[in-house]
């Protein structure tokens, strides 16, 4: 397998102009964060840095990319997490974009408009990144119900205004969702954004201290992989950035998987669904709510809309938390991931895959190529997360667990749990416990105190393991409730 020439450059439309970054020629790092980026511009300082770490929401921007059927799709991300190279070949819309000029006066744009009328900022410092989440909103839903825009808000924290004038401006807005100067120039972009997607050629980065391929194909990937090992692989990088913005570490070599469109696979059968680990987190969401309501209640209670916009299935599965949400619920679907290398594909075992800590069974030339869930009407399948808040915080217990039974009895029963080991574990002991056992109050109680020796879970800044073993056999409770 050999992999075309590539190409230098990165090109992204900014002010309705094609922008190109020579990075070697303009002695910039390939790992610049879009925020980072648009910091050094003169004219394009509202987006604002609050946290680094994608739970503040104040660096929000939007980016504009083509669909399958070449229509434009705002999304909101967090710019301090992202690298700039993703923007190449998308448009990149900041708050300073919203405001028409109109001879002296200033048109401002129909969000921001309602946020003034509804009284929705007050320091202000929040209120770029708020506006451009509305704007993501604007563009994308008519008349979103007040879940919807809580959804769509849950990334902005705001100190002094108390959210409800936020929601208020949001719900006013996009009930009117009329045309807006986006709207008209759009051919313009699509054809500028077409213009520059017609070079299918690896964009390869090579600076003085680091190297950065962005692959257009799956071929180009593996063999990019096959060549360079030990190169660090991102797809959102929503945990990888984190090495650079929170532990300052120098990421030398990076292949960055977010384009490649295999990897974005979906299908779906009788028998089974079928998850590219390129497809974004809200994607997935998305496509899956309906078949899967476990794994939609969960990604509903995964970060906020700007991460899932970028963070990926693979991205969750390749860092193997102990507290990755997916996991455990794709343990208790009985889930499968596809690796693929040069030419071949291999399938094991969600939990096989997880081998430790942080610790996967990918070999050096693999990539993940998708998950493969298959589909039984007879299980109940359930995933719950104990975190200190509801929203846009990481799990200190959850779990995704699995249940059939025949006559009364159990016939088949999975319970696995994050937060409560290394990785995340099913709860062997216990479920042998209850298998074959009528499903009733004694049986669980019994089960319920043989889980409570069956880990040994850590204490840290989240909880203590009393806690985190006290939490996990309450789960269990709560699922016995819910499934008399
Ligand atoms: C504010 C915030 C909130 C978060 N909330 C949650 C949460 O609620 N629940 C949760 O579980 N996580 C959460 N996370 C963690 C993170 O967002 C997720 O783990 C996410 O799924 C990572 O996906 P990514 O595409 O961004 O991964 P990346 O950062 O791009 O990559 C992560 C790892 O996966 C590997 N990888 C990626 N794609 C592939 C592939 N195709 N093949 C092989 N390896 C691959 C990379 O090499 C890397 O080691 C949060 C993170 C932040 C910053
Ligand atoms: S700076 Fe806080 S989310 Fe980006
Ligand atoms: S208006 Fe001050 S942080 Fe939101």
């Amino acid at each position: 397998m050999t992999m075309n020439s590539g190409q230098h450059t990165i090109s992204f439309i900014l002010d309705d102009e094609i922008v190109t970054i020579d990075f070697k020629q303009e002695k910039l790092s390939p790992t610049l964060t879009i925020l980072n980026y648009l910091r050094s511009l003169p004219n394009h300082k509202g987006a604002k840095e609050g946290c680094a770490e994608g739970d503040c929401g104040a660096c929000t921007v939007v980016v504009a990319d083509l669909d399958e059927e070449n229509k434009l799709v705002y999304r909101a991300i967090n710019s301090c997490l992202v690298f700039l190279p993703i923007l190449h070949g998308k448009q990149l819309i900041t708050v300073e974009n919203l405001a028409k000029k109109n001879g002296r006066d200033i048109d401002l744009h129909p969000v921001q408009q309602a946020l003034v009328d509804m009284n929705g900022s007050q320091c202000g410092y929040c209120t770029p990144g708020i506006v451009m989440s509305m704007f993501a909103l604007y563009k994308s839903s008519m008349n979103p119900s007040s879940e919807v825009i809580k959804d769509a808000m849950t990334g902005n924290l705001c100190r002094c205004t108390g959210y409800q004038p936020i929601l208020n401006a949001t719900e006013l807005a996009c009930s009117k969702n009329e045309p807006d100067q986006f709207s008209k120039n759009q051919n313009d972009i699509i054809s500028k954004l077409k213009e520059i997607k017609s070079q299918k050629l690896t964009v390869q980065i090579i600076t003085k201290t680091q190297k950065y391929f962005l692959p257009q194909t799956l071929a180009d990937a593996l063999a990019l992989r096959k060549k360079f090992p030990k190169t660090i692989m991102v797809n959102g990088s929503t945990d990888i950035a984190l090495k650079q913005t929170k532990k300052f570490e120098r990421l030398k070599e990076i292949i960055d998987l977010s384009v490649i469109r295999e990897l974005k696979c979906f299908s779906e059968n009788k028998k089974e669904i079928i998850l590219g680990s390129g497809l974004s987190l809200e994607a997935i969401k998305t496509k899956v709510s309906e078949k899967l309501p476990a794994l939609g209640n969960m990604l509903s209670v995964f970060a906020s809309k700007q991460i899932r916009n970028v963070a990926t299935l693979g991205g969750n599965l390749g860092t193997a938390s102990p507290i990755g949400d997916t996991i455990p619920l794709l343990i208790a679907y009985d889930s499968k991931i596809r690796l693929v290398k040069e030419t071949s594909f291999r399938e094991i075992p969600i939990e096989e895959f997880i081998k430790g800590h942080r610790e996967t069974d990918l070999r050096n030339n693999e990539l993940i190529h998708s998950v493969i869930i298959p589909l039984h009407q007879e299980h109940v399948v359930r995933f719950y997360k104990v975190s200190k808040r509801r929203d846009l915080d990481i799990s200190t217990v959850s779990a995704g667990f699995r249940l059939e039974i025949i006559n009364g009895t159990v016939s088949d029963i999975c319970l696995a749990f994050g937060g409560m080991a290394d990785r995340p574990k099913r709860a062997v002991l216990t479920e042998a416990s209850l298998f074959q056992k009528v499903w009733n109050a004694e049986n669980i109680e019994m089960a319920a105190n043989i889980l409570e020796n069956e880990f040994s879970p850590i204490s840290d800044a989240r909880s203590g393991s009393g806690f985190r073993k006290m939490a996990a056999k309450n789960l269990l409770l709560k699922f016995y409730h819910e499934t008399l």
